[in-house]
């Protein structure tokens, strides 16, 4: 993997609270979180007692070159933000300085937990659709801002591959936004819950609370065929 063709950005817990519509029950379960690269919930949710799993390809690498990472892009990633303003709801986050704070803030607390979460094998290197874990290893897998959002790169196959993976290491599955970059809903939402609901899995489109990125207000809630 190169990490230079990767833009650490990474989200609070109480931002996949939101994301997620998980409730108080959900975060006592055992999470997967795909493609959580450096957000800050895998650390917070530890800290107040939970079970969370985080996997992604970054990392293989160790802390100091993500920090390095992190310093050498951010202010990139806050700029084109800057420049597209008007694509973002500025409310919960107010204005670009609170956007800084925010992510900073939560790369930071993943920074701060990482060796000790590694070691703890809570951040597992691996790749949607090839989940180093055994069937049913746990509740509830979740996907932030990689599926549906990336659509422009990972095609129709990759995510019918990835939500099988998901659906095969836990019985439901979440996945958010439904955009894709250009803000429109992605193409492979339809298909894949008509492949999914033809394979006898439920599938569900759900409002949620959290919005930033202008119109990405649901999240897709899969569940497992029974048997
Ligand atoms: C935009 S970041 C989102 C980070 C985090 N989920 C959040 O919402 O703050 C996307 C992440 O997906 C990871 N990623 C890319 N391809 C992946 C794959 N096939 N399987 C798992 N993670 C992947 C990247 O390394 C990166 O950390």
């Amino acid at each position: 993997m190169q990490l230079d063709e990767i833009v650490p950005w990474g989200r609070t817990l109480e931002e996949y609270r939101e994301m997620f519509a998980l409730s108080d029950a959900d975060l006592d379960l055992r999470l997967l979180g795909c493609g959580d690269g450096p957000a800050s919930a895998n650390a917070e949710l530890t800290a107040r007692g939970g079970r969370m799993v985080s996997v992604d390809p970054l990392y293989q690498v160790p802390a100091g070159a993500i920090r390095d990472r992190i310093r050498a892009t951010a202010d990139t990633v806050l700029s084109q933000t800057e420049a597209n303003r008007d694509q973002y709801v500025w409310t919960t986050i107010p204005d670009i300085a609170g956007l800084a704070l925010l992510r900073l803030g939560a790369m930071g607390l993943f920074l701060n937990d990482y060796g000790v979460g590694r070691a703890a094998g809570r951040y597992i290197v691996g790749r949607l659709p090839d989940l180093p874990f055994g069937d049913d290893s746990f509740d509830l897998a979740l996907c932030s801002h990689l599926l549906f959002l990336y659509s422009a790169y990972l095609g129709f196959e990759a995510h019918l591959a990835a939500v099988r993976a998901m659906l095969r290491v836990a019985p439901e599955a979440r996945i958010f936004p439904l955009l894709d970059l250009d803000n429109n809903v992605s193409g492979h939402l339809e298909p894949l819950r008509r492949a999914l609901e033809g394979e006898g899995h439920y599938s569900e489109v759900v409002p949620v609370e959290y919005e930033f990125q202008k119109g990405a207000n649901q999240m897709l809630r899969l569940r497992r065929k029974e048997g």
